[in-house]
C-alpha cells in the first residue's frame, strides 16, 4: 500500500466500524486490520468520512453585473479545507449560445485551477429547439443534469420547462429546478420600490415563501406530466417541502436539496445594523424562523436528500454595496462551500438531530448518487476514489473570517464556534489539507464525466 490510515473509525451512509484503510495510487485498495504500507498515518480516535460532495456551487459566476468572488482555485481550496473533495458547479448557457459553449467556457476557467475533482451541471436559459436536441450530447459527455430557473430574467416558461423535462426523460438526465415564481417576485419588488422600501430587509419580502411553494408545486406537476425525475435546489420552507412530499408519496421521483443557511439563519438576519443585512441577500431568501425546525424535521424524516451550499460569494465592499440604495442591485448569493460539513456536523450530529451515518448520506453519498458519481465518490469502499476526510470530533473551530479560506470579506457565521473539523483531507490518495492548511496543488483536480440519472 502507498498509504495506510490506521485505526480510524470508518463512517459511511450505512456503517460505522474500526478499520485500517489501504490506499494504492488514487483508490482505496483494502479495508482491514493491521495493514502495512509505505506511509502509515495513525488516526486513532478520529472518524474517516468519504470526502464531501457539494452538488451546488457557483464559482467565477458572472451574475448581476459582477462575478462571484471565489474562482476555481480559491473556491476549491476552501471546499477542501472544509472537507469537500468534489463540487458540481453550474455552467450557464448564454443568450443565443449552446450548452457545449457553456461547458467549454466553464472548463476553460476550471481545469487549470481546480484542486479537487469537479463536475458540471448546465443551466438552460434559452430552451430553443436545437438546445433540446443538444441535451443528449451533454448527457453523453458526462453532463447529465440541467438547471432551469423559474425566477430571474433567465427563467423558462411552463411549456419550455415541460419540454426540458420530456427531453430529460428521453436522455436519462436529471432536471434541477430553482423554484420561485419570478413574475410575482417582479411585481412585488416594483410595489416595494415604489413605496421607497429599498433596504436589504425588503429582499425577503419581495419573494416570500408562498412564491416558492407555488413554483415548487408547478414544477412538480410538470415533471409528473413528463414522467421525469426532478431535483429541487435550495428548498427553504414548509409549503415547498409539502409539495415535494406529496409528489414523493404519490411515487414521483422528486429529490430535495437544502442548504445550511436555511437550517441555521432566519429572516431576522436582514435587520443587522447598517448594511449588514446585505450579507444574507440570496435567493430564495432566509425565511421565518419556524421553517428551520420544519427543515430539520424533514431531514430527520428522510424528506430531504442532500445538503448543498449554493456557494455564490460576493464581497460587501465593492460588490454587495452596489445595492446600498436599492436591494435589487445587491448581488444575490452567500459563501458556504467551506462551512457545510462543520456546520452540519456541529448542529446536526453534536446536537443529536441526525446520526453520523445520516450526516455522511446528506453531505456525500446522496449527492454522489443523485448526480451519477456513486460509488466512485460519496462512499468508502474498495475501488472507490481515495477522497477521504480524517475528522477530529473534538477540534473546536471559530468560523471567523481569519480561520476560513473563502475569498470573501465576511463570514456569515462570525460568532459561531463548531466542534468537529477536518484534520486531514485526501483527494485521490494525496493529502491536500493538513490542520486547516492547504498543501495540495493548483490544477490537480479532474473533470468528472457523470453517468446518466439512476438511483439504481
Ligand atoms: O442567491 C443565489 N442563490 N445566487 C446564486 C444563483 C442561484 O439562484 O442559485
Ligand atoms: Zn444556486
Amino acid at each position: 500500500m502507498d498509504t495506510v490510515l490506521r485505526n480510524g473509525t470508518v463512517v459511511t451512509a450505512t456503517d460505522t466500524y474500526r478499520a485500517d484503510l489501504g490506499i494504492e495510487g488514487s483508490r482505496i485498495a483494502m479495508i482491514g486490520q493491521e495493514l502495512q504500507g509505505d506511509r502509515v498515518l495513525d488516526v486513532d480516535g478520529k472518524y474517516i468520512f468519504p470526502g464531501g460532495v457539494d452538488p451546488h456551487t457557483h464559482l467565477e459566476l458572472d451574475f448581476m453585473d459582477t462575478v462571484s468572488s471565489d474562482d476555481f482555485y480559491t473556491g476549491t481550496v476552501a471546499a477542501a479545507c472544509g472537507g469537500t473533495t468534489t463540487i458540481i458547479d453550474y455552467a450557464e448557457q448564454t443568450e443565443g449560445g449552446t450548452l457545449r459553449q457553456a461547458v467549454n467556457s466553464w472548463r476553460a476557467k476550471a481545469d487549470p485551477k481546480v484542486v479537487i475533482d469537479y463536475g458540471l451541471h448546465v443551466s438552460i436559459t434559452d430552451a430553443r429547439e436545437d438546445i433540446l436536441t443538444e441535451m443528449e450530447d451533454m448527457v453523453t459527455a458526462g453532463v447529465s443534469s440541467f438547471k432551469c430557473y423559474l425566477a430571474y430574467p433567465e427563467r423558462l416558461r411552463d411549456d419550455e420547462l415541460l419540454r426540458v423535462f420530456i427531453r430529460a426523460r428521453e436522455t436519462g438526465a436529471l432536471v434541477n429546478v430553482h423554484c420561485e415564481n419570478g413574475w410575482l417576485v417582479d411585481w412585488t419588488t416594483s410595489q416595494l420600490l415604489s413605496e421607497g422600501k429599498t433596504g436589504p430587509r425588503w429582499h425577503p419580502r419581495s419573494r416570500p415563501a408562498p412564491y416558492e411553494e407555488e413554483a415548487t408545486q408547478r414544477a412538480v406537476t410538470l415533471a409528473s406530466i413528463a414522467q421525469a425525475p426532478m431535483y429541487v435546489v435550495h428548498l427553504t420552507c414548509l409549503g415547498a417541502l409539502n409539495a415535494a412530499r406529496r409528489a414523493r408519496d404519490a411515487g414521483q421521483q422528486v429529490l430535495v436539496e437544502t442548504c445550511p443557511q436555511y437550517l441555521l439563519l432566519d429572516v431576522g438576519s436582514y435587520d443587522e445594523p447598517g448594511f449588514g443585512g446585505a450579507k444574507y441577500v440570496l435567493s430564495p431568501p432566509l425565511r421565518e424562523s419556524e421553517n428551520l425546525d420544519v427543515l430539520w424535521r424533514g431531514i430527520a424524516a428522510g424528506d430531504v436528500d442532500s445538503i448543498g451550499t449554493d456557494h455564490c460569494p460576493f464581497n460587501l465592499a465593492g460588490q454587495k454595496d452596489r445595492g446600498r440604495n436599492d436591494f435589487t442591485k445587491i448581488p444575490n448569493g452567500m459563501p458556504g462551500v467551506e462551512t457545510r460539513l462543520p456546520l452540519l456536523y456541529h448542529e446536526g450530529v453534536n446536537s443529536g438531530r441526525i446520526t453520523l451515518n445520516r450526516f455522511v448520506e446528506l453531505v456525500a453519498t446522496n449527492p454522489a448518487r443523485s448526480f451519477g458519481l456513486f460509488p466512485q465518490k460519496g462512499t468508502i469502499a474498495v475501488g472507490s476514489d481515495a477522497d477521504l476526510v480524517v475528522w477530529d470530533p473534538d477540534r473546536e473551530m471559530p468560523l471567523t473570517l481569519d480561520n476560513l479560506h473563502m475569498n470573501v470579506d465576511y463570514s456569515p457565521y462570525e460568532q459561531k464556534t463548531v466542534r468537529g473539523y477536518p484534520e486531514l483531507v485526501l483527494s485521490r490518495g494525496k493529502v491536500i489539507v493538513r490542520d486547516n492548511q492547504f498543501v495540495g496543488q493548483r490544477g490537480a483536480g479532474r473533470f468528472l464525466e457523470r453517468s446518466p440519472f439512476s438511483l439504481g
